[in-house]
């Protein structure tokens, strides 16, 4: 058995983690040869639900659950964690965009960089989900002037999946045989889901379904999908996130898979002439826990700018929270050239980590 990882968790009393706690426990992230230890963080408010929870996940007696500890203070929850997923935000009620969420959640993420910054494991990897995902976690990455920005990530493999999904129905084929798929730019309704390069059972898939169904309904379609889910259900997805936050988390850590790429919303280098320094969701291929943009796709006139409304999206929501941004950590998010394994960021300004710095081996406190 492997030495236990430690995984902390905000929110983790909400409706995501209530789907997303027990398929961590049962090995479903990281592998099923990695205990884990669980360092579940709430709001005072939501201790007591907390540690119901707590409780039923001991009454699973789950083999590779090594230990929980409950935390209602994020300085505390944080101590020596190697996975941080900051899930802990309000969500958006019906007819709200995930933007009017800022002045709300914004806040949270400056304070917990901070913290991550301070108290994490130095090969910490974050994912943040709570909404607007893409603007929370570059707060939060710059507010972590010790670590790489290549260790802060957005979620946007909740769109990823539902562009295979609502393919795969649309198609008749099975989702494991879509590939390829993009998704670009904002957790939000200026996302791009790119078909341009994806496949279906290895072949083209843009020829294989009608143009005027992808250009006037799909997009749409997944742009919209997180309002439909509260339209219909008086509340965000939940269990649907949980099952992209293993993804996301499982591909990071362990790779992706051959012939296929996923969706990550990342630090943008200039790839794709996209601004440098914003969280962009980009296609990339991951390997040894690093992830790398995949470089060389077409990008259409019609592609190109939807790419670029979601970006000019995402400067305007940087914009609103410059007052969060301290400008010591501008230069190195935009000077961002190559991004190997996390904790060992390359830039282009002379500012480089030492070449030979490997993740370390000895993964507990
Ligand atoms: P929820 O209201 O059910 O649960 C949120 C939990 O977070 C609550 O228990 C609350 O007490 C806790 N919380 C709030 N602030 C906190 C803080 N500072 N520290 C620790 N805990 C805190 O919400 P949910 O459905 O679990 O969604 C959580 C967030 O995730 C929302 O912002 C939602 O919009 C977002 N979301 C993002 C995606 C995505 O794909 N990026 C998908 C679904 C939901
Ligand atoms: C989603 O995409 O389902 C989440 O971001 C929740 C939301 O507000 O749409």
């Amino acid at each position: 058995m492997k030495r236990p990882v430690r995984i902390a968790i905000t929110g983790a009393a909400g409706s995501i983690s209530h789907s997303l706690l027990f398929k961590i426990a049962t090995g479903e992230m990281i592998g099923q040869d990695q205990p884990v230890i669980l360092q579940l963080i709430e709001m005072p408010q939501a201790m007591e639900p907390l540690r119901g929870i707590a409780m039923e996940l001991e009454d699973c007696a789950f083999p590779l659950l090594h230990s929980i500890s409950l935390h209602d203070n994020f300085e505390e929850g944080v101590v020596g964690a190697h996975y941080v997923l900051l899930i802990g935000a309000k969500p958006r009620g019906p007819g709200m965009e995930r933007s009017e969420l800022i002045a709300t959640n914004a806040p949270i993420f400056a304070h917990q960089g901070q913290a991550i910054n301070k108290l994490a494991n130095r090969d910490v990897k974050v994912l943040v989900v709570g909404n607007p995902a893409n603007t929370n976690a570059l707060i939060a990455s710059r507010n972590a002037p010790d670590l790489s920005p290549a260790q802060f990530t957005a979620l946007t493999r909740l769109d990823h999946n539902r562009t295979r999904g609502i393919m795969a129905n649309h198609t008749g084929a099975n989702p494991k045989d879509i590939r390829r798929v993009t998704v670009w730019g904002n957790h939000s309704s200026t996302q791009f889901p790119d078909l341009h390069h994806a496949t279906i059972y290895g072949e083209p898939a843009l020829p294989q379904i009608d143009q005027d169904w992808y250009r006037d309904t799909f997009i749409e379609k997944i742009q919209k999908r997180g309002s439909a889910i509260i339209d219909a259900r008086g509340h965000s997805s939940a269990a649907s996130a949980a099952q992209a936050i293993i993804n996301h988390m499982h591909d990071w850590i362990n790779g992706t898979p051959e012939n296929d790429w996923v969706s990550m919303g990342i630090v943008s280098d200039g790839s794709y002439g996209i601004e440098k320094g914003i969280i962009y969701s980009f296609p990339v291929r991951c390997d040894y826990g690093r992830y790398q943009i995949v470089q060389g796709l077409e990008i259409s006139e019609f592609a190109r700018e939807k790419m670029t409304l979601s970006e000019q999206e995402l400067l305007t929501e940087m914009e609103t929270v410059k007052d969060l941004l301290p400008k010591e950590t501008g230069e190195s998010h935009r000077n961002l050239s190559v991004c190997l394994r996390s904790g060992t960021t390359l830039y282009d300004d002379g500012i480089s980590l030492p070449k030979k710095q490997y993740l370390q081996t000895d993964r507990v406190r």
